[in-house]
């Protein structure tokens, strides 16, 4: 049985250690979209590792781990990371890269940076040219890894995108990228990654046929998806369901099963709406709890309560079948947890889910409360050892967004998840 791992809410819900945890029993992890924007933490044999652009099934001997044609690629990052976990003793020969994926050029940062700086809403990118990059995609200009290993061809294709781009990069007064400054330098990484690029789409339809088990890991998260997020506070691809095939190539018959990710709260990094938002003492609190700070660019993250509307919405745009609950531990202490059941405005209330700035800046949360359960949790195993607070939380997440919680992590490491979340 396939299984898709995706983020329910803003990015950083725990997917990297769902997804470790799960890997093993998957032959194949294919990463589907974004980019080194992404940052997946994992414990390996004690040590924390933060993984941007690999899958998170690197780290399992056994397991294929493929980066998908809907990834955008920066090959010094790509390298740099390869070398990185190589250190830890991981062996990435059974790493593929798709020769499909649009590459991250430097001009492509350049631009990320312009733009934040001269456009007239902050998006609070992680200004590593993740968005300019998906935009020469659609531009029908972009340049791809395959391209890298044959010097005229990639100097013929970026000679004229160089010009392009230096010509806007001069209109918000960014600094140019000259074209020379960095050719030799990508097509050395190219001859580096050469022995990973594949034509992974073949590749994929292959293993599927030998009826291999896949897991499509996710990045960022529902709620930053470009058709379905909270737009223009978005990412530039598409972490929701639609993206898994035209990220991989795999039909959509291909997926069995999607498990959606959640914190027991919510975070999120950059700006935009966020209408459980915590500002006060609360909010310290569970920030430094739950050490929410971005794992890709180390911004203190944003945190609020369970945001049960936006998390229904979440379920139902990509028909999530279970939840795997992270970060349940963090809220340990707490003698009170609220979760928002309702937007209020003028006197309404409203359990749909507007993707609409405007909107969700001027709604008035609804919020149930529930009794704190006041111990530690970080060392149960099974679901019945769980205080009844923490159950009824659980419970009540189920109820409303009509599906079952199939594991909750109460810490960091794979021993510390909860796995049947039945009686
Ligand atoms: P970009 O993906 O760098 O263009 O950033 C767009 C928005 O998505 C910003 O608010 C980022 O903070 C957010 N974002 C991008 N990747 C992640 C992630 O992996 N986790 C959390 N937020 C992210």
């Amino acid at each position: 049985m396939n299984l898709a791992v995706i983020g329910l809410q803003w990015g950083d819900e725990g997917k990297g250690k769902a997804i470790n945890y799960l890997a093993p029993e998957y032959e194949v992890v294919v990463r589907y979209q974004g980019g080194h924007n992404a940052g997946h933490t994992i414990y390996h044999k004690g040590e924390k590792i933060i993984l941007h652009l690999l899958p998170s099934g690197i780290f399992s001997p056994s397991t294929v781990s493929v980066i998908g044609n809907g990834v955008v690629v920066n090959p010094v990052k790509l390298t740099e990371e390869i070398k990185g976990v190589e250190k830890f003793g991981v062996n990435c020969n059974n790493l593929v890269l798709s020769s499909t994926a649009p590459l991250i050029l430097p001009e492509h940062q350049q631009l990320d940076v312009v733009f934040e700086n001269s456009r007239y809403i902050e998006i609070g990118t992680t200004r590593r040219g993740i968005g300019p990059a998906y935009e020469d995609l659609t531009g029908r200009r972009a340049v791809f890894t395959g391209d890298l290993f044959d010097k005229d061809r990639f100097y013929n294709k970026i000679k004229p995108l160089n010009e392009y781009y230096n010509k806007l990069i001069r209109t918000f007064n960014g600094k140019e990228i000259e074209l020379e400054s960095y050719i030799d330098e990508y097509i050395e990484y190219g001859k580096f990654l050469k022995e990973f690029t594949k034509n992974s789409i073949y590749l994929l339809n292959g293993f599927l046929k030998q009826g291999k088990k896949i897991l499509f890991e996710g990045a960022q998260g529902v709620l930053l998806d470009i058709n379905f997020g909270t737009f223009p506070f978005v990412t530039s691809s598409n972490p929701t369901v639609g993206g898994m095939f035209t990220g991989t190539g795999l039909p959509h018959k291909s997926l069995d099963t999607i498990t959606g990710i959640s914190k027991a709260y919510t975070t999120r990094v950059g700006g935009g709406p966020f209408p459980s938002e915590l500002k006060g003492d609360t909010g310290e609190y569970l920030r430094k709890q739950g050490n929410e700070y971005g794992s890709t660019t180390g911004r203190p993250r944003r945190v609020g309560w369970l945001d049960l509307v936006a998390l229904k919405y979440a379920v139902m745009v990509n028909g999530v079948d279970d939840i795997f609950l992270t970060k349940l531990d963090v809220l340990d202490e707490l003698e009170e947890i609220e979760m928002v059941t309702g937007y209020q405005t003028d006197g309404d209330i409203s359990t749909i889910f507007e993707p609409d700035h405007i909107y969700l800046d001027n709604v008035t949360p609804v919020l149930k409360k529930f009794r704190g359960w006041r111990s530690d949790t970080s060392g149960i195993k099974v679901y019945k050892d769980l205080p009844e607070e923490a159950k009824e939380y659980i419970r009540f997440i189920e109820e409303f967004s009509e599906i079952p919680v199939r594991a909750v992590s109460v810490g960091v490491s794979s021993e510390q998840t909860i796995k049947n979340c039945k009686e």
